[in-house]
């Protein structure tokens, strides 16, 4: 069944027992992320996905025009994809990482260094974007101890950034909405904008206090898809090169293709002494991530001192199925060039919106590779958590797309497969709410 228009997607809604069922269930019993359940509506119920569409338990289509959180690159239901993880179920599903390794996290530690921006030569396996991040703030901060720099704490991080929602990763993001009400117990960071200037300014007021600059390269997701060019991630890794500090690049979201290629930090001729990535690395099907580090860092931590190495580890570190299926990713990548495919998607996107966004309702249209975002002019948008960002998602589901606009931020990030029609059907949702 194809997308239906408002009206009859309601009478739909409300006339299909099975749904109705589900959503009063849940309503009952979960809690769920990024959501006021005193204001929001009941959630869409999903009951399969395959390529761009997400298929509803009313039957409705809808089409995944933000990749499920940035995460599906390929598109849904993968074959390639599917098939790695029942192969690797079959043969291991899981074993602790400590004091054991496997085939599938050897594979890919070799994989990814091999294809990482310069010389990143050692995988550190967690399971989400939030844990990539802990564990690149924790080496950061330790490898400084042992270097006998202990003084050196206070990392310089991005207006806007958002790098995960655990408590270290929290004190680097923005406070501003998501965290204010931790704010007392995060640690101190010193926030700059985007400008080589203020970056500068602030590793220098910061002198021998200062650890490292965490920022997501290119752009900044969560902040509202804002962009900024190659030459300040350059300029971030001049200063902190110049000054022996760390350069943290989070590629949570950009990593694997989003930007146009393959890691942001390529575009800017950049190596990063930690790089982040989750999300893209399974191509979206299964929780993982990883967090490179030189040999520099690495060898930090030799010693003959048991209580010298990095102590950190999740039950499902280096999850054989996860590792398996973020090897298959990386094939597909590869073989299709998924960096270049975002790239045309995002540019005929950006071409079409160019072509029918009406002066006066839009601002600022922007694209980075596959990542296309405008700001509405209306002023009642403004704002993250603004009344109208409710009334804008049910908007684009009308439309049989799937949007989560930032505030007053309307973006498409869609996977790879994205198909002609679908893409005229997002741009169609993008429009509608430029005119809502
Ligand atoms: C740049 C960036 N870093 C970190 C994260 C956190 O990732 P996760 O939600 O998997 O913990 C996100 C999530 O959106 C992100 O965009």
């Amino acid at each position: 069944m194809d997308s239906l228009n408002s009206n009859a997607a309601k009478d739909l809604v409300a006339s299909d027992p099975i749904a109705q069922d589900l959503i009063a269930r849940d309503r009952a019993s979960v809690w769920h992320p990024f959501t006021q359940a005193g204001l929001e509506r009941d959630p869409i119920a999903v009951a399969s996905a395959r390529g761009a569409t997400l298929v509803l338990e009313d039957g409705r289509e809808i089409i995944d025009a933000v990749s499920s959180w940035w995460t599906s690159l390929h598109g849904h239901g993968e074959p390639a994809l599917v098939e790695a993880m029942v192969r690797q179920a079959q043969t291991l599903d899981h074993v602790m990482f400590a004091g054991t390794t496997h085939r599938p996290a050897v594979e890919l530690a070799e994989r990814l260094t091999a294809l990482a921006p310069g010389d990143l030569s050692r995988a550190f396996y967690s399971d989400n974007g939030s844990t990539a991040v802990e564990v690149a703030l924790k080496i950061a901060l330790q490898a400084h101890q042992r270097t006998g720099h202990p003084e050196r704490t206070v990392f310089v991080a991005l207006e806007g950034s958002y790098h995960g929602d655990t408590f270290g990763a929290m004190a680097v993001g923005d406070p501003d909405p998501f965290f204010a009400p931790f704010q007392q117990f995060l640690f101190e960071v010193r926030r700059v904008p985007a400008d080589a200037g203020a970056l500068e300014a602030a590793l220098e007021d910061l002198g021998p206090r200062a650890a490292g600059v965490i920022m997501e390269p290119l752009v900044q997701g969560a902040a509202g898809m804002w962009m900024h060019g190659a030459d300040f991630v350059r300029a971030a890794r001049e200063s902190t090169s110049r000054r022996g500090l760390y350069l943290l690049a989070d590629e949570v979201m950009t990593g694997f293709g989003r930007t146009g290629s393959l890691f942001a930090c390529e575009q800017a001729g950049v190596a990063p002494d930690l790089l982040c990535l989750a999300k893209g690395l399974t191509g979206g099907m299964t929780p993982m991530s990883v967090t490179l580090a030189t040999e520099e860092l690495f060898d930090l931590f030799l010693s003959n001192e048991r209580a010298h190495a990095f102590f950190h580890g999740h039950s499902f570190t280096a999850h054989a199925i996860g590792c398996a299926v973020a090897l298959a990713s990386l094939d597909l990548v590869i073989e299709r060039n998924v960096p270049r495919v975002l790239d045309e998607v995002g540019a005929r996107i950006e071409e079409r919106l160019l072509a029918e966004l009406r002066t006066g309702r839009y601002l600022k249209l922007r694209r980075t590779g596959g990542i296309v975002a405008f700001d509405l002019a209306d002023p009642k948008s403004q704002g993250y958590l603004a009344d109208r960002t409710l009334e804008l998602r049910r908007l684009a589901i009308d439309h049989g797309v799937l949007l989560r606009p930032l505030g007053s931020t309307v973006y498409a990030m869609p996977p790879a497969c994205l198909a002609d029609a679908e893409l005229s059907k997002v741009v169609d949702a993008m429009v509608q709410l430029s005119e809502s």
